[in-house]
């Protein structure tokens, strides 16, 4: 993409309400009016908040905010050109129950309050292959959500890298999280024998999949609860 294009999606993306741009202050743990009031000033709903760390372009967040009327979504990624995606689609749509943050997500903490997320989605996160502490399912960014998520919160992991999979599964064993379902080659092996809802779901196709499933890659998926 040009610099030109990039540069018009960045200021298209900062013009959405829909599109939540922290000040560094408000990063650093200055006061952000939405943590804790997402519900309340943002969907104007009481409905369950999922977040999708590492949205990219939103696949997950936009889909599932299809999917589920009565859940509310919120995409996160630095990345404003990415983030235009799914926040374009979001405006043509008047879908109300997707927003987005742009930020680093190790401010994350910084963003909710305690118990407001009920799910997390970790889509194809880079796997960090030289910095284990910067994996999103390290121990240091579970800490972090653990400040926000409910108890007995779901995390769900997707992604075609051994590497994070390999190590996201010793981080579940050495934690004792409580692993839901886990597999090493989600469609040719489990896919079939889930219920159609758990299908639809777990068949929703991000950006970074389809390039890799292209490649020969299998994809790998985990859900599991951090206690
Ligand atoms: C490999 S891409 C995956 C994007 C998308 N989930 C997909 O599956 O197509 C990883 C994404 O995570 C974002 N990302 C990585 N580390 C991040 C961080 N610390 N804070 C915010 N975003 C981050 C990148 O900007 C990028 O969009």
């Amino acid at each position: 993409m040009g610099a030109k294009k990039k540069l018009q999606r960045f200021a298209d993306v900062s013009s959405m309400p829909h599109v939540i741009e922290p000040t560094y202050d408000q990063a650093m743990g200055g006061d952000f009016p939405l943590k804790g009031n997402w519900n309340k000033d943002f969907f104007k709903n009481d409905d369950p908040i999922v977040i999708e760390l590492g949205c990219g372009k939103g696949e997950y967040a936009v889909q599932l905010g299809k999917k589920y009327p009565d859940k509310n979504f919120i995409g996160v990624d630095i990345k404003g050109a990415r983030i235009w995606y799914g926040a374009s689609e979001v405006r043509e749509t008047g879908m109300k129950n997707v927003g987005f943050i742009r930020s680093r997500i190790e401010y994350i903490a910084n963003f909710f309050g305690k118990d407001e997320v009920d799910e997390i989605w970790l889509t194809f996160s880079d796997p960090q292959p030289k910095k284990a502490r910067k994996r999103l399912s390290s121990r240091r960014f579970i800490e972090e959500y653990l400040k926000f998520l409910k108890p007995g919160g779901i995390v769900h992991l997707k992604t075609d890298s051994d590497l994070l999979f390999e190590s996201t599964l010793e981080e579940i064993e050495e934690h004792s999280y409580t692993c839901i379902t886990k597999t090493w080659d989600l469609y040719g092996e489990l896919f079939d024998s889930l219920d159609s809802e758990t299908q639809e779901i777990l068949n929703i196709k991000t950006y970074y999949e389809e390039l890799f499933s292209s490649k020969g890659y299998s994809i790998k998926y985990c859900k599991f609860k951090i206690n």
